[in-house]
């Protein structure tokens, strides 16, 4: 049988595409392998949002050149969201004359087609579809656990916030149609699915494409109804569209988890209105103190960029206390990166590096002691833990997901995997929580 190796980087949408090009893969006969020496068709699964992810993978196919040589027939393939970019596609095929395919996120369906193109041609094959109407349904994945999946209720994204590239790698926001989504995660649930995390930019401007007047809490409430899920997240949530209705839903459905990931990027209003955001400090603020009112064990995680440009040590104040005033469980902090082709890459006064980099490290300085506190205030009680792996430092010990998301490590075996466990903590880190399984 053939083999295919797949790198991907970036996020969960990503790791999602990953899964049904596989899928894909799989039907023509294609089987995965981990090791590139063994692959016909090495495929990177690109993300476009920092440069980082960028450079890394420019170095990683630079490396294969070697490989390539000795193995010619091997199919060297990048798609994902850097294929997107028209400047970013040339760029690397005019510095890496070895790749042999480059397709994006809404054509994986073709991927058949285009490989045997290929195969037949010898030639370098790209194929490029910006329309997200054109992404074909009738695809499914294959999963890499059994227990949880990523399921899509959109594609693309139309918020053109000025610092990100992603609406112009992913397109127009679509909503797929509820029957569509709900029939998956039946399907899902079937074969052994507990835990679902619905996927979109902005999930709470779910609907808004669909011909019914249908929003993505009437999506939760129906998704609560299926018999067998056990846990329903979500990603990511944009705070201008987070309405009571939402918070209604963490209220009144037993199976949503106690989590809400709500992206602030900053504290100064001066930056949210840079940025094009939409909301407020005060009216992000105002949205966090409701939920915590009325959901009172919710943890709250978040993204923050640091150094977009323009930033003032007044703007980076505002958002240190910012973070001390809503105290997050958990953030994930960014370097502000330029994206060619976004609004704030022609800002001027970008800020330099050494700056950049301080405020970084103040900032973690800053939000680690409270993560440390919020999760001090869970020792001694009782969480329920879907068993996700054996930790990688130590064989006797689990790793799983409160409901609230955090990690949490405990003594137990591999047959746990996929299960759900209660563990009473006794011991907690800055990330993660320790216990002993009760039962
Ligand atoms: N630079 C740094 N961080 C960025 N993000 C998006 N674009 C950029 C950029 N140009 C961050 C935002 C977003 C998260 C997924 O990535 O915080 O919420
Ligand atoms: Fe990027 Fe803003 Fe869309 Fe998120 S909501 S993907 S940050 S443009």
């Amino acid at each position: 049988m053939k083999k295919y190796l797949i790198n991907t980087s970036g996020c969960q949408a990503n790791e999602l595409d990953s899964e049904k090009i596989s899928w894909v893969l799989d039907t023509i006969g294609y089987e995965p392998t981990e090791d590139k020496e063994q692959a016909d068709i090495i495929l990177f699964n690109t993300c476009a949002v920092r440069k980082s992810a960028e450079d890394k993978v420019f170095g990683q196919l630079g490396e294969l050149k070697e490989l390539k040589r000795r193995k010619p027939n091997v199919v060297l393939g990048i798609c994902g969201c850097m294929m997107q970019r028209e400047d970013i596609r040339e760029f690397f095929l005019s510095k890496h004359k070895h790749i042999d395919l480059v397709f994006g996120t809404n054509n994986i369906h073709k991927l058949p087609q285009l490989i045997s193109r290929q195969l037949e041609t010898g030639q370098t094959i790209i194929d490029i579809v910006e329309d997200t109407r054109e992404i074909d349904e009738s695809i499914d994945a294959h999963r890499k656990y059994s227990y949880k999946a990523y399921v899509d209720i959109m594609y693309g994204c139309d918020n053109y916030c000025t610092y990100c590239i992603v609406p112009y790698t992913r397109g127009r926001e679509r909503s797929r149609e509820p029957k569509v989504i709900l029939d998956e995660v039946k399907k899902l649930v079937q074969s052994g699915v507990k835990e679902v995390t619905l996927l979109g930019q902005n999930v709470n401007s779910y609907g808004r494409t669909l011909s019914v007047d249908y929003s993505f809490p009437d999506l939760l409430r129906e998704i609560n109804e299926i018999d067998g899920i056990q846990r329903i997240r979500f990603m990511t949530s944009h705070p201008k569209d987070f309405t009571h209705e939402l918070i209604k839903a963490y209220m009144d459905l037993d199976k949503l988890s106690p989590h809400l990931h709500l992206p602030v990027q900053s504290g100064s209003n001066r930056m949210l209105k840079l940025m094009n955001r939409k909301y407020t400090r005060d009216e992000y603020l105002e949205k966090i103190k409701t939920i915590k009112n009325l959901v009172p064990n919710i943890a709250i995680t978040t993204d923050i960029i640091v150094g977009f440009p323009g930033e003032t040590e007044q703007d980076f104040q505002e958002t240190l206390d910012l973070v001390k005033e809503v105290e997050f469980d958990l953030a994930y902090t960014f370097l502000y990166s330029i994206r060619e082709g976004t609004t704030a890459a022609k800002m001027e006064k970008q800020v330099p590096d050494k700056i950049k980099h301080e405020r970084f490290q103040r900032l973690l300085d800053t939000l680690n002691p409270i993560g440390l506190k919020l999760n001090q205030k869970l020792l001694g009680t009782v969480q329920k833990v879907l068993v996700e792996a054996v930790s990688k430092n130590d064989n006797e010990v689990m790793s799983g997901r409160t409901g609230s998301a955090k990690l949490v490590h405990f003594k137990g075996g591999e047959e746990l995997i996929g299960k759900i466990v209660s563990v009473r903590i006794d011991n907690v880190k800055t990330f993660t929580l320790e216990g002993i399984m009760i039962d």
